[in-house]
Order: C-alpha cells, then sequence, then structure tokens
C-alpha cells in the first residue's frame, strides 16, 4: 500500500462526503472532497489522487465525463463510480471508461472501504509494472550497443537507439524484417549457433554494410546473444548486442604501432651510432687517400664508387631515424608556395635531366599557413622524388593548391589542398593503400621509407595524404592541410 494515499470524492451530497472523509482518516488515508466535476477535474490537475470516488449526477456533468477528464490528465488514478440505481448501463459505462468499480447508493462501508483496497492494490501491480517496462525500455533505449531483438523464426521485434545509429535503419523500418535484412552479416544463422552452443561473444566481427549516403561501412565488431523465455519457459526469442569496436581496435592498433614504433626507434638510434662512427673513419680515409695518393682512372672511380655507398648508408640511416624516432613540431607561419618552389629548386637539375616539365598552379589567395615548414619541405621532396623516379624517360609534374571547405556548405575554406600529378608510370589498383607501408617499394635502390616517413609528418600535421593513380597514365598524390 502507498504511504500517503490520497482520495477525492466528488459528490453534491455534502453529509456523505463529511461521513466518508472521516471513514478515509480513521484508515489513515488523505481525503478531499468536492461538489462539482470542474473542481475535480482542476484538482486532479494539480494533485495526484490515487483514487477518486465520483457520483454519477453532478449538478455540472455527469460523473462518466468527471472521470473520463480525470483519467485524461492522470491515466493513473482510479475511478469508481457511485450510482444511485442499479443501472446496468450506468455500471458498462462506468467500467468501460476504465472504472476500477462502481458502488450503489445506499453506500455500505466496510464494502467501500473494500473496494478501495483492492483499487489500490490493483494500481499498485500496474504501477510496478509500468516502472519495470519504463526501467527494461531505458536499458534497452539508452545502452551504448546496439541491441536487437529477434522473435523464434529470426524475425526483427525491435531495434534500439544504437542499433539505428550504427545501420543507419529506423525502427520501424527494422521491425518486423527477417534477421539476414537487418543485421549484415554473412552466414549469420552459423554464426548465431556459435554464440549460442559458447554462450560467450563472438569477437572479430567484421560487419560489411551499405550506409545510405555514405557507401559501403565496415564495422568491427562483437557479437552476443541473451536467450529470451515466455513466462511458460518456452524460447521466445534472442536479444542480440553488437559492440561497436572500431574505435577500440582502431586505439589498441595505434598503441601497438607506437610501442613498435618507441622500440624501433631506439634500434635504429643505436645502430645509427655503432654505423656511423667506423661509417666517418672509412670516409676520413678514402679522403685522405684522395688526397694524398696518386690515383688511375680505374682507382678513381673506384674511390667515388666507396663514397657514393657512404652515403648511401647514410641516407638510409638518417631515414630509418627520420621514420622511427619521435618527432615533434616546430611550427611557424609558413608560406606552402615557398617551400614547393625552394623543393622544385633543389631538383631543378636533375628535372632537366630526365626531361620533366613542371607546370605549377598556385592558389592566388593562399595566406601563410600554421606548420613545420622543414618537416612540411621534406614530405614534399619525398612526393617530387617519387614523381621523379616514376619518369625515368621524362614527363610532367603539375602542381596545383587550392583552397576547400572540410564539410560541403561552410561558408569559408579550412583545408589548404596541394596536388602533385605526374605522367609517370603510375601504381598498379590494389597497391595504392601499401605504397605507405614501411619498405614497401618497387625501385631497386629504394629503401621504402619515403612514403612512410611522408605520411607520418602530413598526420603530425593533423593532414592526409591520399593517392589516385592509374598505370600507364600516371599518380596524383594529394596533401591536405588545415589552414587554421
Ligand atoms: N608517383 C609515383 N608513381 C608511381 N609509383 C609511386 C609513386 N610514388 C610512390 N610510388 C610507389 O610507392 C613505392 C614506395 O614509395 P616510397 O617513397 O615510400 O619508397 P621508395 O621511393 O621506393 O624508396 P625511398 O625510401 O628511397 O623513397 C615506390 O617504390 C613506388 O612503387
Ligand atoms: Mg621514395
Amino acid at each position: 500500500m502507498p504511504e500517503n494515499v490520497n482520495l477525492l470524492i466528488v459528490d453534491d451530497q455534502e453529509e456523505l462526503c463529511e461521513v466518508l472523509k472521516d471513514v478515509f482518516q480513521d484508515i489513515g488515508y488523505q481525503a478531499d472532497a468536492v461538489q462539482r466535476g470542474k473542481e475535480a477535474v482542476a484538482k486532479a490537475e494539480q494533485t495526484f489522487f490515487h483514487v477518486v470516488l465520483i457520483d454519477i449526477i453532478l449538478p455540472d456533468m455527469s460523473g462518466i465525463e468527471v472521470l473520463k477528464r480525470v483519467k485524461e490528465v492522470s491515466p493513473q488514478t482510479e475511478g469508481i463510480i457511485i450510482t444511485g440505481n442499479t443501472s446496468l448501463k450506468n455500471s458498462i459505462d462506468a467500467l468501460s471508461i476504465g472504472a476500477f468499480s462502481y458502488l450503489i447508493k445506499p453506500l455500505d462501508l466496510d464494502e467501500v472501504r473494500a473496494v478501495i483496497r483492492n483499487a489500490l492494490e490493483k494500481q499498485r501491480v500496474a504501477m510496478e509494472n509500468l516502472l519495470l517496462k519504463r526501467f527494461n525500455e531505458d536499458i534497452v533505449s539508452y545502452s551504448p550497443a546496439g541491441i536487437l531483438v529477434i522473435d523464434k523464426d529470426f524475425n526483427v521485434m525491435l531495434v534500439n537507439e544504437a542499433y539505428c545509429e550504427i545501420f543507419q535503419i529506423t525502427r520501424e523500418d527494422a521491425r518486423g524484417r527477417p534477421l539476414k535484412d537487418v543485421l549484415p552479416i554473412d552466414r549469420f544463422e552459423e554464426k548465431l549457433y556459435r554464440v549460442q552452443r559458447s554462450h560467450k561473444p563472438l569477437y572479430g566481427l567484421e560487419l560489411r554494410y551499405r550506409c545510405p549516403g555514405v557507401g559501403m561501412k565496415v564495422l568491427n565488431a562483437s557479437i552476443s546473444e541473451i536467450p529470451l523465455s515466455r513466462v511458460t519457459g518456452e524460447e521466445a526469442g534472442l536479444l542480440l548486442v553488437i559492440q561497436d569496436l572500431t574505435e577500440q581496435n582502431r586505439l589498441e592498433k595505434e598503441l601497438f604501432q607506437s610501442q613498435k614504433m618507441a622500440a624501433l626507434g631506439e634500434t635504429a638510434a643505436r645502430v645509427a651510432h655503432e654505423i656511423r662512427n667506423p661509417l666517418q673513419q672509412v670516409l676520413t680515409g678514402i679522403q685522405c687517400f684522395q688526397k694524398h695518393s696518386t690515383v688511375d682512372e680505374e682507382e678513381r672511380v673506384a674511390l667515388e664508387g666507396i663514397v657514393d655507398g657512404v652515403g648511401s648508408i647514410n641516407r638510409i640511416i638518417t631515414d630509418l631515424l627520420d621514420y622511427a624516432r619521435p618527432v615533434e613540431l616546430t611550427c611557424n607561419k609558413v608560406d606552402i608556395h615557398d617551400v614547393l618552389d625552394g623543393v622544385l629548386f633543389q631538383v631543378e637539375e636533375a628535372f632537366r635531366n630526365s626531361n620533366i616539365q613542371v607546370s605549377k598552379h598556385y592558389e592566388k589567395n593562399l595566406q601563410r599557413i600554421w606548420a613545420d615548414g622543414f618537416k612540411i619541405k621534406h614530405a614534399f621532396q619525398n612526393i617530387v622524388k617519387n614523381a621523379m623516379d616514376a619518369m625515368p624517360h621524362g614527363g610532367n609534374l603539375t602542381i596545383t593548391t587550392c583552397l576547400r571547405e572540410k564539410d560541403e556548405g561552410r561558408k569559408s575554406a579550412d583545408i589548404l589542398e596541394v596536388r602533385f600529378a605526374d605522367t609517370g608510370c603510375g601504381i598498379p589498383e590494389g597497391e595504392t593503400e601499401r605504397i605507405f607501408q614501411p619498405f614497401y617499394t618497387t625501385r631497386n635502390k629504394g629503401i621504402g621509407l619515403g612514403l612512410a616517413i611522408t605520411r607520418n609528418m602530413i598526420n603530425l600535421h593533423k593532414g592526409e595524404i591520399l593517392v589516385e593513380s592509374k598505370v600507364g597514365e600516371g599518380t596524383q598524390m594529394i596533401v591536405r592541410l588545415s589552414i587554421k
């Protein structure tokens, strides 16, 4: 029984109201009384009454009408209609609009107490059910994991907000559809069977699905299932919990990568130190030899070969250090066109020898951007050098800069895009992602660190580097940097 029971008596017979109030107050209920229907509705709008007792005939409206209005403003309130006659119609009318019961005048006070007690008990159970229902609904609705409930025939009964968000589907669209139309998972029955058998979540699932307006998406997920049983114990369906692990996997990969890089950086630094000292000795020895000895042509070429070789080893060490050691940016206001011109100036002669023409299409309104000019130059040098390597028999390199909006519809540009388009050999389809991996190279003398370093430097600037390429036609490397 609720602690403070609030009752409202609606009857124009004042003496009856007083008698009832006394009876209720004696058993610990709070009771209020009004004579008119309108007053009763106004009170119900202000205060919650557990039960209202309403005379069927009131001066301003019928008791049935009053109960209807009270129920509108307070659906949980139980109503009891008091009638002066045993008319079956009145009783049926009262019950059909949701009255708990009806009492016939003259009132038997024991019966009144019993009916009120029963009404309160029914209300308690209904409230508990309602709370439990809301509680369940809240758990399902606000769960950050995607939840999907299916019946025993694998048809969808409901999906929650998170599920709709992940798979870009509406609750209405999902309801009633076969599971395979709503959960994009290959051989789902077999996988669910595995989950069912092991009673453990299934990790490492890759769900591929088409997202309207976005295209194909891949979700790294885990799936767990909870069998739903009916009260009879018979199986009623399944509740599937789909956890989006994409971000978690990304963070794990990032952590693993940074641990790997830290170890590699340490090793590279040690190796560099150990190798550079003897290399310096070799170089000094050769220089001494070149200076003080008379060498014939063949010996001269051989000595130059050694100096070249030492230079290459040194470059490999520098690249390895650049790739592996943690880099910090030293940012200033940088004119990207100056950086590009500086890179082109360095390769001018090599380009001339390789018969490579350069065209520049620079954005006119470009302001200086906040960046580490040295690192950006290094990144551009690698890209330009690759373009040169891709055009051994000559060709064109077109460099274009332009301003873009990150999100369409924005008024001001927030991205600077630099495109390097060459007419070289191109990159086979399917290889375009691999070219950024360390030590991937197709060149005899390449180490395969150029683009790995470049991507690191661009990523450090919170930018991105993309590639578009066609074998036999050429390659475009696209660098996007934030200008804010
Ligand atoms: N513009 C381009 N055209 C064609 N292939 C390219 C181009 N840029 C890069 N590649 C491909 O990507 C690979 C990796 O490039 P990356 O610069 O990382 O290494 P590399 O040039 O082989 O060696 P290095 O470490 O000396 O730069 C190249 O070997 C080449 O196959
Ligand atoms: Mg390279």
